[in-house]
């Protein structure tokens, strides 16, 4: 546990050792659960609890700092990872209450049947006081839950936002001290978690920039004593704005694929089109997401199995639809022996995607002359489009 501002504690557990989130996303390194305690002249506050595999770490933090009361426990998001440990802190402290917004007071009774008495619901932009400190309770919903919310502590100008602007990312450090290593990380996680929202990212951003925010305090990683670092890159990855790149995740089950994908490769670095290629039977799934964030194209290539693609690489078109990426175009490169529906069903798979399609190009067999003039095609078809971008220097 640490104290980062007066009477201002991290008191949450780092999980260095966890390699899956949600039982889907890799944490290659690992996380952190982050709580925070508020002592103000009058009344405590513990904003958020921890996952509850990592309760006895939290309470162990208020048992060694020596509080004997909680007023208040801040519920900013009912997700258990925060959430989870709440019931054992009720136990421990009984008087507490939990502060929350209606939409999660209803969530927390579902998740983990906390009593309807033990609540106080706040409205947007409500304050508390704790005496001589003062929180002010600030909607922001959609990151990456219908029902968050942030808190400001008014004096000391830190904004608690919970999930949003965090990072997956295990470290002693309390405050960012390796700004690439975090810059990584934090993209990761915007590209896991809050890509699909950048609509209402974008507005709670407006709304978070209108408070006076020395640090910025979430709910996994450092803490951001710079807040222009975490904030301008989120205005990057929401913006409209993608890049001359071109992500092309890729099976190949006996190198007909691959013949294709070596030499589009090669055809789109001629062209000045930096390409990120991912090998599905190898590949860190969030090195895929991150390309993601910014990428003008992307281009599945896929051998058929069975009539279809080959399901690594539907299951990436169906990660794709669901992350709902900024990307402007989309095509498919592969091959088939005997028939298939594959262009079909990848097409169908990524339908939330507002990206126009362009020409697949799909060997019968192992790739010949037409196939790799197709390629060429396709690679001055996709120059062209950035163009049109004009996003190619
Ligand atoms: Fe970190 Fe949405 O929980």
């Amino acid at each position: 546990m640490k104290l980062f501002r007066p009477n201002v504690y991290a008191v949450g557990a780092i999980d260095w050792d966890r390699r899956l989130f949600d039982e889907l996303i890799p944490l290659p390194d690992g996380t952190s659960y982050n709580a925070y305690l508020v002592k103000g002249s009058e009344k405590t506050a513990l904003l958020d609890t921890v996952d509850p595999t990592k309760t006895d770490v939290l309470i162990g933090n208020l048992v060694s700092l020596g509080i004997d009361r909680i007023d208040y426990i801040v519920a900013h998001h009912a997700e258990q990872d925060h959430s989870g440990a709440i019931p054992d802190v009720l136990m421990l402290y009984p008087d507490a209450k939990v502060v929350t917004n209606s939409k999660c007071k209803a969530m927390l009774i579902d998740l983990l049947s906390i009593g309807e008495d033990k609540f106080i619901t706040v409205d947007d932009g409500q304050t508390f006081s704790l005496g001589d400190k003062t929180l002010q309770f600030i909607y922001i919903p959609w990151v990456h839950w219908p029902e968050t919310l942030g808190t400001y502590l008014q004096a000391d100008r830190i904004f608690f936002p919970c999930d949003f602007f965090g990072s997956h990312l295990a470290t002693s450090s309390l405050f960012v001290d390796d700004e690439p290593v975090v810059y990584e990380a934090a993209k990761r996680y915007y590209a896991e978690i809050m890509m699909p929202f950048r609509t209402h990212i974008r507005k709670n951003l407006e709304k978070i920039k209108a408070l006076q925010i020395d640090m910025i305090a979430p709910s996994h990683g450092p803490v951001y004593d710079k807040p222009s670092f975490i904030i301008d890159a989120y205005e990057d990855w929401i913006s409209d704005k993608v890049k001359n790149e071109v992500v092309l995740p890729y099976v190949s089950m006996h190198h007909s694929t691959k013949k294709m994908v070596d030499y589009f490769v090669d055809a789109l670095i001629e062209r000045g089109i930096t390409v990120r290629q991912f090998n599905l039977t190898v590949t860190d799934i969030g090195r895929l997401a991150i390309s993601l964030v910014d990428a003008a194209t992307i281009v599945l290539g896929s051998p058929t199995v069975l009539t279809g693609a080959h399901p690594k690489i539907a299951y990436a078109a169906i990660l794709a639809n669901a992350l709902r990426p900024k990307t402007k175009f989309a095509s498919i490169i592969g091959s088939y022996g005997w028939g298939g529906k594959m262009i079909e069903q990848i097409t169908g798979l990524i339908s939330n995607l507002k990206i126009e399609i362009l020409e697949p190009v799909v060997a019968k067999g192992y790739p010949k002359d037409d196939d790799f003039a197709a390629l060429d095609k396709l690679a001055d078809g996709i120059l062209a489009k950035h163009k049109e971008l004009k996003i190619v220097s």
